[in-house]
């Protein structure tokens, strides 16, 4: 793993937006992996700003992102539909149908499920993955448990997980309770990670995650272990455990 501590949030968003764009330019129809999240927000407000200064091309890039919210309309602004077009999406050139997210409105999740992974499955290489780190170590909405999901799947969110995500909605009741992520196969299938997280909230879990060295399904971040192209990317507060 490659640990980058930058100075504070802009700096991060800025390395992070940085590695990104260089992929693309690399590789213009590169396919992503997207979080969402209050972390990933300054690395789209860098990249929407690149755009804006023809830096970057997102016309050929295909993206997948990590998870949704079951139950939620796409124009609530608390569904990452709707976060996804706030923060990127409506800031950038990316064709409409080249942005794939897990459908949390279906009336048959299993099948929801289902053709997600066909999409997924549609794209042999995927180059890059972006993800923020939940403080119980979850990735997308992996979870901890004693089994992980290989594929895209429903999953009832922990306490901890609403408790953390309830300062965005009116009532911390309003937190959805379940959520369709992608599974830990196909995260760990894009060839790069790139790991984002700030602020002291998460600095026990970095520390976890950094001086662990064990895989432990009760904190999915420890399985990227298993993976050999991961950069960790990190304000100082996140790293102050370490
Ligand atoms: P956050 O969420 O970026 O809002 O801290 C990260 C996550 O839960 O994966």
């Amino acid at each position: 793993m490659k640990v980058f501590i930058e100075k504070n949030y802009d700096q991060l968003s800025k390395r992070a937006a940085d590695m990104i764009a260089g992929e693309i330019s690399k590789k213009p129809n590169s396919v992503l992996c997207l979080p969402t999240g209050s972390t990933p927000i300054g690395t789209y407000r860098e990249l929407s700003g690149m755009y804006a200064a023809g830096k970057v091309d997102f016309s050929g890039i295909v993206t997948f992102n990590l998870d949704e919210y079951i139950g939620l309309r796409q124009d609530d602004e608390n569904s990452y539909h709707y976060f996804m077009h706030h923060h990127l999406f409506d800031h950038i050139n990316i064709k409409q149908g080249n942005a794939y997210i897990p459908d949390g409105l279906s009336e048959n999740m299993e099948e929801a499920c289902k053709n997600y992974d066909v999409k997924l499955d549609l794209y042999n290489e995927k180059d890059l993955l972006l993800t923020g780190i939940g403080q119980n170590g979850h990735i997308g909405f992996n979870e901890p448990d004693d089994r992980l999901f290989a594929r895209t799947h429903t999953v009832l969110l922990s306490e901890n997980t609403r408790a953390a995500n309830a300062r965005l909605f009116e009532n911390a009741d309003d937190v959805p309770k379940v959520a369709i992520t992608m599974g830990i196969a196909d995260i760990m299938h894009f060839k790069k990670m790139i790991i984002i997280a700030n602020g002291t909230a998460k600095a026990a879990i970095i520390k976890d995650l950094l001086t662990g060295r064990m895989v432990d399904t009760h904190n999915t971040s420890s399985l990227t272990y298993l993976h050999n192209d991961v950069t960790v990317i990190l304000d100082e507060e996140a790293a102050s455990l370490l």
